[in-house]
């Protein structure tokens, strides 16, 4: 099994460096931000409006979640980030909070590669990150909202969330990202 954490190589070019994860704080407000519109613009420009690209309200949503928590739907008032560089650059990052939405334990805010790192297995490894950090402290399950329009959702079921409905994924057990770690061991 490939290493989630290692990004692939890329056909006829040197392999990318591998990508640095790191947690991120406030302060990485405006990185978080720009990855987050630039991601959007670059992988599904049809499905966004101006209120994506609105820089102002972006930065202080995102500040707040990660410096007093999420105040979405049944969260309960925390939320964290990691935040993706490769060659010193941020390239990614996703996001979580603890909630009671949809029966699970967390739940999936955001997770975004910029297109042009895209397939390489940066998302793979911030999921990684996420789920293994959860299932270590006790977690066992984690919901994910999504534009049902959006083509990524595959991403999830992929990595093995399930569909609960157009919008909505949930992984069942975490235990699948410990058990990878595992066997890398
Ligand atoms: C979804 C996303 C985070 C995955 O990160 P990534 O680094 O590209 O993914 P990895 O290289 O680790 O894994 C590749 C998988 O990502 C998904 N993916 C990557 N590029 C894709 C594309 N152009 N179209 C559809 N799915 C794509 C696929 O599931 C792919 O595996 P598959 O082709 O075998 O199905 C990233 O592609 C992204 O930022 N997409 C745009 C933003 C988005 O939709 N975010 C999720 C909504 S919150």
């Amino acid at each position: 099994m490939d290493n989630p954490v290692r990004p692939h190589a890329s056909h006829g070019t040197a392999e990318p460096a591998k990508p640095h994860i790191r947690e991120a704080t406030a302060m990485d407000t405006d990185a978080i931000v720009a990855i987050l519109i630039a991601s959007k613009e670059g992988s599904f420009p049809h499905l966004i409006d101006d209120h994506d690209r609105d820089v102002p309200f972006w930065t202080n949503r995102w500040r707040r979640y990660l410096s007093e928590g999420s105040r979405a739907q049944q969260s309960r008032g925390d939320g964290f980030a990691f935040l993706a560089e490769s060659d010193g650059r941020p390239v990614g990052f996703a996001a979580y909070h603890h909630t009671t939405r949809h029966g699970a334990d967390a739940e999936l805010q955001a997770i975004y590669v910029l297109r042009e790192a895209q397939g390489r297995g940066l998302g793979t490894a911030l999921l990684w990150v996420i789920g293994g950090r959860l299932y270590a402290e006790g977690s066992r399950t984690m919901c994910v909202g999504y534009d049902s329009r959006s083509p990524y959702k595959r991403f999830y079921l992929k990595h093995g969330a399930v569909e609960i409905n157009r919008h909505w994924a949930r992984w069942q057990d975490l235990g699948m990202f410990a058990q990878v770690k595992a066997e890398e061991r």
